[in-house]
């Protein structure tokens, strides 16, 4: 064998074992790196899933929470609308940032929200309230009256904790002012309605006492007048049981169809005789043919007995008292009218209050229940009572019955 054969042999020789080794290498890198993608993917997906998982349920416990707090924004936005107290948030300098519905029929503006305070309480002591509220951060609260507005109300001024403004609740305490009023006057003037013939009767009985029943004749004269002063006691005791018992809903009504024309020409059948004696004119203007109310008619004719002795009372002689009837929507409406002094205007809404009189001097006053029982019938029978009235020229008291 020749020498250059040998080394072509033993080069073919050297490659081959190379290439074998190579072969080997690439073998044992691609198996590795297989090895190690099967084992990181298995990882890496099961890492996902946790994940994913705890997304979805952070996701579903936010909206959980999302639901929650739109239902609760609802209600609560829903309760703001409705409530009749004034709800105001205004930011430290005094521009309203929130206006719920009340706020503004308070503060008789369409528009609160985005204008100041001033402008929208429009009175100084509750403008002074939020004042000291925002510069001592602590709760204040102010009653005023508002004259202009026929209101009484009641602010609460409470520093938002949370920024530098504040919280305005308003509330409207004007009818539980009057309420008080009606009840303080009430009882004053039990009192005093009491008082008079009380003291009365005492000096009556004191003077027959001290001879006058010695002298017939004018014991006669103290008698009847004693006779009078407890019959005027008697009847205030007696209205003002039916008041109450009226009042606690303890009135029963005996309901039974009734021609209106029948109840007007009863009633005033009944007063005809007082009306003449007065010198005035009473009579009945009302088509016979109006449908029939369901009411209690002894009740309704002391409505219209009460109605008719007051324009009785209050007609100078010559005047004339019309009873009138008139169908309406799904009711009859009653009405006496006269030709009497008149009711002043501010006092026309009061008239119905129990023992609510005019002018205490008047001729004819009496105790000043009479309207409020003829209110309290009426009302009992689910109807309504009214008054119109000019001063020195006459009064008219209409009262509705439903038909239905
Ligand atoms: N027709 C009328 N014209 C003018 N004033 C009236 C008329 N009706 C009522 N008033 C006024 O309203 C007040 C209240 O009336 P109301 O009938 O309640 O009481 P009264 O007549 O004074 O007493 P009572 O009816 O208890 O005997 C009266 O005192 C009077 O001042
Ligand atoms: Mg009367």
């Amino acid at each position: 064998m020749n020498y250059s054969l040998l080394i072509t042999i033993l080069a073919i020789l050297l490659a081959v074992w190379y290439a074998w080794r190579y072969y080997k290498l690439r073998r044992n890198i691609n198996h590795f790196a297989a090895q190690a993608r099967a084992k990181n993917t298995s990882t890496n997906i099961k890492e996902l899933e946790n994940l994913s998982s705890s997304v979805s349920s952070i996701l579903s416990a936010f909206n959980l929470q999302l639901s929650t707090s739109d239902a609760e924004r609802a209600r609560l936005a829903t309760v703001l609308d409705q409530i009749t107290d004034g709800v105001l948030i205004a930011d430290a300098q005094g521009l309203i940032q929130f206006a719920n519905p009340a706020a503004g029929r308070l503060f008789q503006t369409s528009t609160p929200l985005h204008h100041s305070i001033t402008e929208v309480i429009r009175h100084h002591q509750l403008v002074e309230a939020w004042r000291r509220c925002q510069k001592t951060r602590e709760l204040q609260t102010e009653s005023v009256e508002v004259p202009s507005r026929h209101q009484y109300l009641q602010l609460i001024v409470i520093p938002d904790r949370h920024a530098s403004g504040s919280l305005l609740l308003v509330q409207d305490l004007t009818r539980v002012r009057r309420l008080e009023t009606v009840r303080r006057d009430f009882v004053s003037n039990l009192s005093h309605e009491l008082r008079t013939p009380l003291a009365s009767l005492k000096a009556l009985t004191e003077t027959l006492q001290d001879g006058a029943l010695d002298d017939p004749p004018a014991a006669r004269r103290f008698i009847d007048q004693i006779q009078i002063e407890t019959d005027a006691l008697t009847q205030m005791a007696t209205e003002l049981l039916e008041l109450s018992r009226i009042e606690s809903g303890r009135l029963s009504l005996d309901l039974k169809p009734v021609s209106a024309f029948e109840l007007l020409n009863s009633a005033s059948e009944r007063m005809q005789l007082q009306a003449e004696r007065a010198g005035l004119s009473l009579r009945v203007e009302c088509a016979d043919d109006l449908p029939k109310v369901n009411i209690d008619s002894q009740r309704l004719e002391q409505v219209l007995v009460n109605l008719i002795h007051n324009a009785v009372k209050f007609t100078k002689p010559g005047g004339e008292v019309i009873l009138e009837a008139e169908t309406g929507n799904r009711e009859v409406r009653f009405a006496v009218r006269d030709t009497g002094v008149g009711i002043p205007a501010d006092d026309v809404p009061r008239i119905f209050e129990r023992f609510y009189r005019v002018d205490k001097s008047r001729a004819g006053s009496g105790t000043g229940l009479g309207l409020s029982i003829a209110k309290h019938i009426v009302e009992a029978h689910q109807g309504k009572i009214w008054a119109e009235s000019v001063e020195g020229r006459g009064s008219a008291f209409f009262f509705s019955i439903p038909t239905v």
